[in-house]
């Protein structure tokens, strides 16, 4: 169930629980829609939530909630091709002025991207947007990032 407030989000609880939902299998698609179904469900105030993978040098998009979204983004382009790039997560108060943002959904006002890194390569980026400026806090880019790790010891 979504949490009424941000600040309730408890993301041990959603750590235990993506560990549980991702334990079973070990396909890289299946559990990436899974997993951004869960931090859909689980966060408050956000709209948009999925991953994009390395394919070919550019960032295709992957399994997501929300609206319908830009299909490939070039490595270094917008926040995700900048987490992707610098392999350092995107924590973006206000999109409007990151240089570069890449709009799919108008209602976006910020933004967390975290890099997703497997045996020492790209395999692509976690993307969470939100309608609230200042949306994201260093605890939810800690808890976020946790759930990527997760994510990454539960695929080949
Ligand atoms: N805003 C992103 C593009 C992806 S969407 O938010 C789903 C960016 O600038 O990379």
């Amino acid at each position: 169930m979504r949490t009424a407030k941000v600040e309730d989000v408890n993301y041990r609880l959603l750590a235990a629980q993506a560990e549980g939902l991702l334990s079973g299998h070990r396909n890289r698609i299946s559990n990436a829609a899974n997993l951004s179904a869960l931090i859909f469900q689980a966060l408050p105030e956000v709209n948009w939530v999925g991953f994009y993978f390395e394919v070919s040098g550019v960032l295709m998009l992957g399994p997501f909630q929300g609206n319908p979204a830009c299909v490939e983004i070039e490595i270094g382009a917008g926040v995700c091709g900048t987490a992707a790039q610098s392999g350092a997560s995107q924590r973006v108060d206000d999109v409007h002025a990151f240089e570069g943002h890449i709009a799919c959904d108008t209602a976006s006002e910020a933004e967390l991207v975290v890099p997703l890194f497997k045996n020492g390569r790209l395999l692509g980026v976690l993307d969470i947007d939100s309608p609230r400026r200042g949306r994201f806090s260093a605890a939810d880019e800690a808890g976020v990032t946790r759930l990527a790790e997760i994510y990454l010891d539960s695929i080949d």
